[in-house]
């Protein structure tokens, strides 16, 4: 898997494979940024969001209609940031969880992307066969 993200205000950059995003510095707090990864050959959109210490991502694709959620780049919170948003039908999805909490998509949830923080440093998290895993929880960063 490898990744290129946002480190250098917007437009996308490059990382290896269990790849570096960017820094946690690069994030703002409450905020979220795009990043284009490589899984299995193809590229995929996804999103990483910021709490503090913590960071979540998802795959840029909204459950209802499989379209991207943000139409502004790296902008996917709602306007008090307290959720992420899908710019398309306005559902709302949950930062953490990343399940439907309003909207068209009840039931449903964003793919989440594991994320390990080290060191300051955002990475992909690995996974066995170097593919993103429907479902699974993005790691919290160490205490
Ligand atoms: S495509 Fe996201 S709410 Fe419809």
């Amino acid at each position: 898997m490898t990744a290129k993200g946002g480190d250098d205000g917007g437009k996308p950059g490059t990382a290896a494979a269990g790849g570096v995003l960017c820094r946690l510095a690069d994030i703002p707090d409450r905020d979220s940024r795009a990043f284009t990864i490589t899984s299995n050959g193809a590229e995929r959109e996804i999103f990483a969001i910021r709490l503090g210490d913590e960071v979540f991502a998802y795959v840029n694709v909204c459950p209802h209609r499989q379209m991207a959620l943000n139409w502004k780049p790296d902008v996917f919170l709602a306007y008090d940031k307290s959720r992420i948003l899908c710019t398309m039908h306005a559902a709302t999805f949950d930062i953490r969880e990343g399940h439907c909490l309003t909207g068209p998509c009840p039931g449903q949830s964003l793919e989440s992307v594991p994320i390990v923080i080290e060191d300051g440093i955002v990475s992909l998290g690995a996974c066995a066969d170097g593919a993103m895993k429907a479902g699974e929880r993005p790691a919290k960063s160490p205490a």
